[in-house]
């Protein structure tokens, strides 16, 4: 797959952007920034623990949002990222914890489809599209095969994506917002188009940093999503040995409505 495309690839050509991989760098710096510090989700994913049941493994775990969120709830949790540059910026939240809490703590740098670890865990999450990330369906196989061998034989795998309705499409996207960042500002846009054949998102971000009011880095970065339907999810459970125990279109436990796009899967062995 191209790696940068649209006018973006233009952009890159002429010289008037450097490319940056998804989430690394620059790309990393500005994540918290954009997508906030909501941790709404937590009461819904506590409701699947308990005194005995604490052990929580995050997959794609990025910056830390909600990893260090359960860390403070009292539960060891364990982030997996593939992005060195999003796991050093989990790394140092975390030291501005208490010794207690950052003893909850640990970050591996991994593919979500290929870590090996001793530990099992009582829950699994992989939390706002991150799954999505995952773009072939023999990768997310892989991805929740891995996951099954580190679940505890009563524990839950929990995916919390969209999914894809032939009587919803998926529209294109843009947006623009200026984040401001440590008294620099950057002026952040967000394209986005989906190819209904390949069901694959293309995902493209311009970000122009500022200094004194002058444009002095223009960034580019492009990624993919993968947007299943449910049968296709369905299959890729099945195939990875798991089975799905519920199904919900939000952290308040809701059906899946006809209008809703999210749905969040618990999956069990
Ligand atoms: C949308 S961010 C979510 C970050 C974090 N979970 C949160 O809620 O803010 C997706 C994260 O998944 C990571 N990621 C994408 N593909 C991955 C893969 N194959 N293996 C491990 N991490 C991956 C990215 O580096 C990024 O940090």
């Amino acid at each position: 797959m191209e790696k940068f495309f649209g006018i973006f690839s233009e952009l890159i050509k002429n010289k008037i952007a450097r490319p940056v991989e998804g989430y690394s760098g620059p790309e990393a710096k500005i994540y918290d920034s954009i997508q906030g510090s909501f941790n709404m989700e937590i009461p819904f994913y506590k409701s699947f623990l308990n005194d005995k049941k604490r052990n929580v493994l995050e997959l794609g775990c990025g910056t830390g949002r909600l990893l260090i969120e359960f860390a403070k709830e009292g539960c060891f949790i364990t982030g997996i990222d593939n992005s060195e540059d999003m796991i050093n910026i989990c790394r140092e939240k975390s030291k501005k914890l208490s010794k207690k809490i950052q003893s909850n703590i640990e970050v591996i740098n991994s593919d979500m489809g290929s870590y090996k670890l001793e530990k099992k865990y009582d829950l699994i999450i992989v939390v706002i599209n991150t799954f999505q990330h995952i773009i072939t369906i023999n990768d997310k196989i892989m991805v929740l095969k891995t996951a099954k061998k580190h679940l505890n034989d009563n524990g839950y795998i929990i995916i919390d994506t969209q999914y894809l309705r032939e009587s919803a499409p998926v529209k294109s996207n843009i947006s623009c917002n200026l984040i401001k960042t440590n008294n620099n500002e950057s002026l952040y846009m967000y394209q986005s188009d989906f190819d209904a054949l390949t069901k694959i998102e293309k995902h493209n971000t311009l970000q122009i940093k500022f200094n004194n009011k002058k444009p002095n880095d223009v960034i580019v970065s492009s990624y993919y999503l993968r947007i299943d339907t449910i049968q296709e999810m369905e299959s890729i459970v099945e195939k990875a040995g798991l089975h799905i125990t519920n199904l919900y279109s939000n952290w308040k436990k809701e059906p899946v409505k006809n209008e809703s796009r999210n749905i969040i899967y618990v999956l069990s062995k």
